[in-house]
């Protein structure tokens, strides 16, 4: 099988690049070693930059969003006996959506097979070739059980932390930073009417909490706990009245309902680069993580993707290579910006239990709050820097 771009990954990353040089007519194939139910109800973050709108918007995906998406204009920042607003638009003229990632990857996959695109699922054994030529190769097991082989122009690693991609760039050439967050976060799902119209980050001195949400009628809440607590310790009474405890705020009242789902997810930060090697180029998660207390991981893998699709049209379609020579440095300022501010909001809302650090916490919480510069930039980066 040929074509001009191997997509490796139908994550939000691989989908949102399949899209887009869809509409640049150029041909890929995607390659997802899960089933499509499995990729489609996975469930993951939920707010997207104003870029990020705009962007799928333009890839023309963005009906379904605009018509059951919230768009939010700021956040709510709470300490004890404070909860103050932030107002985006008057601080930096963007807003937010509140718009399920789940609902973003089944909307690109509709799209995608609507078109009579292909979208390889279930396939194993996913291995690459050749990328230090220009006729790379993936080979893998198809469905059925028959091995294949896709020649490609280029192949884009959007296979996420665990996949193959990162692991073919020459040990001698990487380079990685991470760090490993002492909390995780519980998160739920559950079938009752947000109790709040944006969203609430609180700090508190027994851990943080947020209150989000994916429609009028589901919230989506977290708490930060231990990062080796078992989900077996927390029955629906505990994690409601805990979440009621860190969210209270004078005479408030969290609404609570049925737990549709829960998880516990580790936090944490890691960069690797460079994100190309040869015809190998990295998307998303494949290069970075990044913890969600900024709401930047779906964003970042989407600004990604907006980089190299410019990239690859310029390569493919016109055989100049500036900017792909220049995709990894470009893609990497803007993973380091949302890394900074994803370690800053991860930092200065969850609780260590350290007397000092907490006073430091709240100082800032008074700062960010009270003081325009500080708010702006916390906008800023909240919203999204512009894609172009
Ligand atoms: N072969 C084929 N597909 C693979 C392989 C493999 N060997 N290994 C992993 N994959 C698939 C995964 O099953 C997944 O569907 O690659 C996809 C990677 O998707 P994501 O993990 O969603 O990563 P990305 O598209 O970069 O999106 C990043 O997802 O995890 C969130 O917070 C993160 O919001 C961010 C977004
Ligand atoms: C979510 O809605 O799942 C969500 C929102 C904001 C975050 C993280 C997760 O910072």
């Amino acid at each position: 099988m040929r074509t001009q771009v191997g997509i490796i990954g139908a994550g939000p990353a691989g989908l949102l690049l399949a899209q887009l040089l869809a509409v640049r007519g150029i041909d890929s194939v995607v390659l997802e070693n899960r089933s499509r139910d499995y990729v489609q109800a996975r469930i993951r973050a939920g707010i997207l930059e104003q870029g990020t709108v705009d962007l799928l918007t333009e890839a023309g995906v963005g009906e379904r969003l605009h018509r059951e998406g919230l768009r939010h204009d700021g956040i709510y920042l709470q300490r004890p006996g404070h909860r103050e607003h932030l107002d985006f638009p008057g601080l930096c003229g963007r807003s937010v959506w509140a718009y399920g990632q789940t609902q973003v990857v089944k909307d690109l996959i509709d799209a995608r097979l609507a078109a009579g695109q292909r979208i390889e699922f279930e396939i194993s054994d996913t291995t690459l070739h050749d990328l230090d030529t220009d006729r790379p190769r993936v080979t893998y097991t198809d469905r059925a059980g028959f091995p294949q082989v896709l020649e490609c122009d280029v192949v884009a690693g959007c296979d996420g932390y665990h996949g193959p991609s990162r692991r073919m760039l020459p040990p001698d050439l990487q380079q990685t930073w991470a760090r490993d967050y002492p909390f995780a976060w519980l998160g739920i799902l559950a079938d009752v009417a947000p109790s709040t119209d944006e969203l609430i980050y609180a700090w508190h001195p027994d851990g943080f909490a947020l209150h989000s949400m994916r429609s009028p009628s589901v919230s989506r809440l977290y708490l930060q706990v231990d990062p080796h607590e078992s989900l077996e310790s927390w029955s629906d009474d505990r994690i409601w009245s805990e979440l009621s405890h860190r969210l209270a705020f004078e005479d408030w009242q969290l609404q609570t309902g049925p737990i549709t789902e829960r998880s516990i997810t580790p936090m944490r930060s890691f960069v690797s680069a460079p994100m190309r090697h040869g015809r190998l180029f990295l998307a998303g998660d494949a290069a970075h993580i990044v913890p969600p207390t900024g709401a930047k991981g779906l964003n970042l893998a989407v600004a990604d993707v907006a980089l190299l699709c410019e990239a690859l049209a310029a390569l493919l379609l016109h055989r100049r290579s500036e900017l792909a020579d220049a995709y990894s440095d470009a893609a990497l300022r803007r993973v380091w910006r949302a890394t900074h501010f994803s370690w800053w909001m991860t930092s200065m809302l969850h609780s260590t239990g350290d007397p000092f650090e907490s006073q430091l916490q709240l100082s800032q919480l008074r700062y960010v709050t009270s003081s325009p510069a500080a708010a702006q930039s916390l906008a800023e980066n909240y919203t999204g820097m512009p894609l172009h």
